[in-house]
């Protein structure tokens, strides 16, 4: 489902994939060759929400933002890079992701968080407001704690995902299912 709020309506680049049964909303900037999974939803209502280049957002994936406010008057919008690969039920709440990361299934990442580009999150970590996680390294845990350097095996990988999940979604759009 895709549909405007406030008369914003989303913007697909090329090449876009979003499955009958996501939910885009409003002030929503998709990127060439992005995906999005059953059940993620992206609502940018109350602030923009910007995906870059073959970045994927897999299955019942939560996408929010914090609105404007006295206190905090740009709010906090949500900036996915580009190759950015978002595992399974996700919690992205108002936070930036720079290019080449993953995120590890059922992480939630809080507001203002800035995770720099290369970074793996482990699957069920929490990241709390305003935390920056250092580029090149593998965090965990509830709240994250760095934990080690990522090997050249692993940085590789960041590319081999966002690839792999090109290759699927144009399958996707060809529709061989
Ligand atoms: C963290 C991860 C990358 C493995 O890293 P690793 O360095 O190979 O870690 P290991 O598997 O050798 O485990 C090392 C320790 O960390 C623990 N561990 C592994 N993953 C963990 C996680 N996500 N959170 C907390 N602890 C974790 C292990 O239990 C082990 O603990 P122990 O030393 O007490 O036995 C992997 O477990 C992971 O979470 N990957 C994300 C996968 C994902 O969500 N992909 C998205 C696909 S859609």
């Amino acid at each position: 489902m895709i549909r405007p709020f406030k008369k914003i309506t989303p913007i697909f680049s090329e090449s876009v994939y979003v499955d009958e049964q996501a939910s885009v909303i409003g002030d929503v900037e998709l990127a060439n060759d992005v995906s999005i999974w059953p059940g993620a939803v992206l609502r940018g209502d109350v602030n923009k929400i910007r995906v870059g280049l073959r970045s994927n957002i897999q299955d019942n994936t939560v996408c929010h933002v914090e609105h404007k406010s006295t206190w905090n008057p740009q709010g906090c919008p949500l900036r996915i890079g580009d190759d950015v690969t978002v595992g399974h039920s996700v919690i992205l709440h108002g936070c930036t992701i720079e290019d080449r990361c993953l995120i590890g299934m059922g992480s939630i990442v809080l507001d203002g968080a800035h995770i720099q580009s290369e970074v793996l999150l482990g699957a069920g970590s929490l990241v709390p407001q305003g935390k920056i996680l250092e580029s090149g390294y593998l965090y965990l845990g509830s709240p994250v704690k760095q934990i080690r350097k990522l090997t050249d095996e692993e940085l590789a990988h960041f590319i081999y995902s966002s690839t792999h999940y090109v290759k699927l979604k144009n399958e996707y759009l060809e529709k061989i299912i």
